[in-house]
């Protein structure tokens, strides 16, 4: 039944311009107005790395809730962690509208977005106070930025105090240029002003907070190992793979041809072949998110066997409702249950050398 009116609501919801459909779901989250309250999670379903404690391995995605307004709503609806953000340090309007487009023949969207945001402080000053679970703040550079680095630099200065991790996006394919972050050197120099800003704020008293990547899934397999490598070298507590895509592959709605990055369903091989080869090359000893076109238990299993230790989830939310969050943990406890399992570490990364020659 709560399903019905969801979908209901959902349908009603898709009737808008798929901004001012955001836009209300996010006042409507601010105000309180769930779907469902969650229950207490399934013990087994806990998930230890970066030094956080996450209660279930399901988080929201950066771009849900760029502004902090509603990540109180989304953990408690049973999401494990959210991710605000991505932040710029100054607000900025982003590209001129339409600029999110729904392929409901695909189960995708495709956006150009272009960072708008608040800026820091607006959503510093939400994040202040009593934090209740894990936030992550996904910080990036303002499009007209002399000095993008120095602009991540003072996102991990403002956030650390209030953030449970930082996620570094060089992966948005809107901003012009903001791609080029992951060449090797430009990362490794990236990383160094990154890790020198957090420095500044362990002298400062604020606990070490983990610094996390975003990377896109259109990076090439020959790049892939170099941009590994500085990963590792630069010690960064956890990568996230991966953001949208340019491709079109697998897309059959008629908006395909708009500019931006794509998400959803048709995203699901791509980002998860890649997440397989970062798993293998860094040996599963970097933590990894698995993230884009998750819409079920069965592709969240999935993300998790190619090597995620932890998920995100964004487009899957638009057609599926936040009733998609316990459905997922339902099944994961289902699999522990099936395969007598006490936790999912035991099945991160067992299908990774078959993920990892996947072909998209
Ligand atoms: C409308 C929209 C806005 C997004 N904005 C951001 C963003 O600001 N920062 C970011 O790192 N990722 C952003 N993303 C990418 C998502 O966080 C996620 O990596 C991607 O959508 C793949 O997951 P999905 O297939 O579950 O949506 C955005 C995605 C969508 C659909």
């Amino acid at each position: 039944m709560k399903r019905l009116i969801e979908h209901g609501l959902l349908r009603a919801v898709r009737l808008l311009q798929p901004e001012d459909a955001h836009e209300l779901t996010i006042r409507a989250l601010e105000r309180g107005a769930y779907v469902a309250h969650a229950g207490a999670d399934d013990p087994r379903l806990r998930v230890a790395r970066c030094g956080l404690d996450f209660p279930n391995p399901v988080g929201v995605a950066a771009g849900f809730d760029k502004d902090a307004r509603a990540y109180r709503a989304v953990l408690a609806m049973g999401a494990g962690f959210a991710e605000i953000g991505t932040v710029t340090p100054k607000p900025q309007a982003g590209n001129p509208k339409p600029r999110i487009f729904r392929l409901t023949e695909d189960c995708a969207v495709i956006n150009r977005l272009g960072f708008n945001n608040q800026g820091h402080a607006a959503a510093l000053a939400r994040l202040q106070g009593q934090r209740p679970g894990i936030v992550g703040v996904n910080i990036g550079a303002n499009k007209d930025a002399a000095d993008r680095a120095a602009d991540y630099a003072s996102g991990v200065e403002t956030f650390a105090p209030v953030a449970s991790y930082m996620m570094v996006n060089i992966s948005s394919p809107n901003t012009p240029g903001l791609r080029n972050l992951q060449a090797p050197a430009e990362l490794d120099q990236l990383l160094a002003r990154v890790l020198e800003a957090r420095e500044r704020t362990v002298a400062r008293g604020v606990p070490k907070r983990p610094i996390l990547v975003k990377l896109a899934p259109d990076l090439a397999d020959e790049d892939l190992g170099d941009i590994v490598a500085v990963l590792q070298a630069r010690q960064v507590d956890g990568i996230a793979i991966s953001n949208t895509t340019l491709s079109r592959t697998g897309v059959a709605d008629g908006l395909a041809s708009e500019a931006g990055g794509l998400s959803g369903r048709p995203l699901f091989k791509r980002a998860t072949r890649m997440l397989a080869r970062v798993h293998l090359a860094t040996e599963g000893r970097i933590p990894l998110i698995g993230i884009g076109g998750i819409d079920s238990p069965e592709r969240a299993i999935e993300k998790i066997a190619a090597g995620a230790s932890l998920i995100q989830v964004y487009t899957a939310l638009i057609y599926e409702g936040f009733s998609l969050i316990e459905r997922i943990k339902r099944g994961l406890s289902g699999e522990l249950d099936r395969r007598g399992l006490s936790s999912l570490d035991a099945i991160t990364g067992t299908r990774a050398e078959a993920w990892a020659t996947e072909r998209v």
